[in-house]
């Protein structure tokens, strides 16, 4: 067995950021994980010359070694057939999912699904504190994790540890149903720095902490009782914008974006979505939006299609089968409906594309469309203004997500108003190239000068800036 190898910096996250897949013949490779996770801080490991734990996203009993991918330290932990239903099916994202996403989708609690979620989050801790050098900066990622600071701190008092939240962090009214609440409090405040999307989130947090827990707060920061300062802040998430864009600018991206043009008849706009496949992204409410659109005669299939593109995600789980197929009755019946030959009213593909394929996706699209009911930040709106460099072509995008904070001069859009929808669709449809350069120009500045290494900078930075704190209970 070769030896495990240290590292400064130590990623834990749920997935790596490659999956192992396993081809016809047999022979296994490795493919992009999906997911914003994956996409943000592929950059950020590369930048910074870490290892990254993390699951290879297959069932299996046996661990392999850590290795090296595509330039990337990784080291796998395994989970079982029966820790995927339990704790990656079930506790992850049949209850923490739902219940953080505004409960769009009903959480279930399950006691067996809690255990197991305790157990994987101590595999992860035990790897990441043989992983980690001495006095190693360890940063925890997302809902999947959240018990992992604290069962590494009590292994690894030496070393840093940041926890960032990907997805919303929800009021104390909602956050309060969870059985087990205050175990996820306390996981969490094992940490040092803890990271959200935005400060509405950091606020709730420590609201829940100092009722919860009775901790002490002043403003962003939580005193534990042996004088162990945690601070909670926003720090919103974004994307390489200088990768995307210069592969926007690539000549082989915009040959691909014409020809997609071509294939789809050439319209006078193209509208784009693109998402996993979940209820919290409004699939269903955008597209029926579009094809009432089209159904009232305010759009022809002849200058308009709805390209729309779905990852496959987490398909197991019933409520993503059940959309899925509502889905797929919607354009079904659409199309049906609406379409002539050779002119669907929505082209969908329920498939994964490499970033080429999506960035000319970006170049050919007029109107990008994202309209999920709540979402940390999602990173496809600011993919899209990233690929924009000709300061052209609208963006649509929900209040809720968390880029409608920084993007203010997208056509931001409420997703239950099926009715404001349509009336946006339709503004962003007509709107002329003066006004979508005004609106787009600013948006570029915004994602330009916050991409995702001044993300990770600002986090580890402040991280790193924290007063080293000597556990006072441990010296007396
Ligand atoms: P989430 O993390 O909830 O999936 P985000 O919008 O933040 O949502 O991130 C999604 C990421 O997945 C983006 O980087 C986007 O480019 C990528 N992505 C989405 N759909 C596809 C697809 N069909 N093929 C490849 N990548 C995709
Ligand atoms: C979101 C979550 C990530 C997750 C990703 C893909 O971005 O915040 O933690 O990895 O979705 O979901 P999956 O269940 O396939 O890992």
């Amino acid at each position: 067995m070769s030896p495990t190898p240290q590292a400064d910096l130590v990623i834990v996250a749920n997935r790596l950021p490659v999956d192992r897949v396993i081809g016809p013949d047999g022979s296994a490779s490795w493919r992009t994980s999906p997911g914003g996770l994956v996409t943000a801080l592929e950059p950020v490991l590369r930048a910074n010359d870490g290892a990254w734990i993390g699951w290879p996203g297959s069932a299996d009993d046996e661990a392999f070694e850590p290795f090296v991918e595509d330039g990337l330290s990784l080291v796998p932990v395994a989970l079982s057939a029966q820790e995927v239903e339990e704790f990656y099916e079930g506790f992850s994202n049949g209850t923490l999912w739902p219940l953080y996403h505004d409960v769009i989708a009903k959480p279930e609690f399950h006691r067996e699904w809690w255990d197991s979620y305790v157990a994987v989050n101590q595999r992860f801790a035990d790897r990441a504190a043989e992983v980690a050098a001495e006095g190693a900066t360890v940063w925890v990622q997302d809902y999947q994790l959240q018990l992992v600071p604290q069962m590494l701190r009590t292994q690894r008092p030496d070393l840093r540890i940041g926890f960032y939240l990907h997805i919303p962090f929800p009021p104390a009214e909602l956050f309060s149903q969870l059985p087990w609440r205050r175990q996820i409090l306390e996981g969490l405040l094992g940490a040092d720095l803890i990271g959200f999307q935005l400060p509405g989130a950091a606020a709730n947090f420590v609201r829940l902490v100092r009722s919860r827990v009775g901790h002490k707060t002043h403003r962003d920061t939580i005193y534990l009782p042996d004088g162990r300062p945690v601070k909670a802040t926003a720090f919103p998430i974004s994307i390489d914008t200088a990768g995307f864009e210069e592969l926007a600018r690539s000549e082989g991206v915009e040959k691909r974006a014409a020809e997609i043009r071509d294939a789809l008849g050439n319209p006078r706009r193209i509208f784009l979505g693109v998402d996993r496949l979940d209820y919290t992204k409004g699939i269903h409410s955008r597209l029926r939006a579009f094809g009432e659109l089209v159904r009232d005669g305010e759009l022809d299939v002849e200058d308009a299609v709805f390209v729309q593109v779905a990852t496959p995600s987490r398909e197991r789980v019933e409520q993503y089968r059940i959309l899925r197929d509502e889905i797929e009755l919607l354009v079904g019946r659409i199309n049906g409906d609406h379409g002539r030959i050779g002119r669907p009213a929505i082209s969908y593909m329920h498939s994964s594309y490499p970033r080429e394929e999506m960035a000319a996706l970006y170049r050919a699209a007029d109107v990008m469309v994202v309209t999920p009911f709540r979402d940390g930040m999602n990173l496809v709106a600011k993919e899209y203004v990233a690929c924009r460099f000709e300061d052209d072509g609208a963006l649509v995008l929900s209040e809720f997500a968390g880029a409608a904070q920084e993007l203010r001069q997208a056509w931001l859009v409420n997703p239950y108003d099926i009715d404001g929808m349509k009336s946006a669709l339709l503004e962003a449809f007509a709107a002329d190239g003066k006004e979508t350069a005004r609106r787009m120009r600013a948006m570029r500045k915004t994602v330009v000068a916050n991409d995702v290494s001044k993300w990770a900078a600002d986090f580890l930075d402040e991280l790193e800036a924290l007063p080293e704190h000597h556990d006072k209970t441990v010296r007396q």
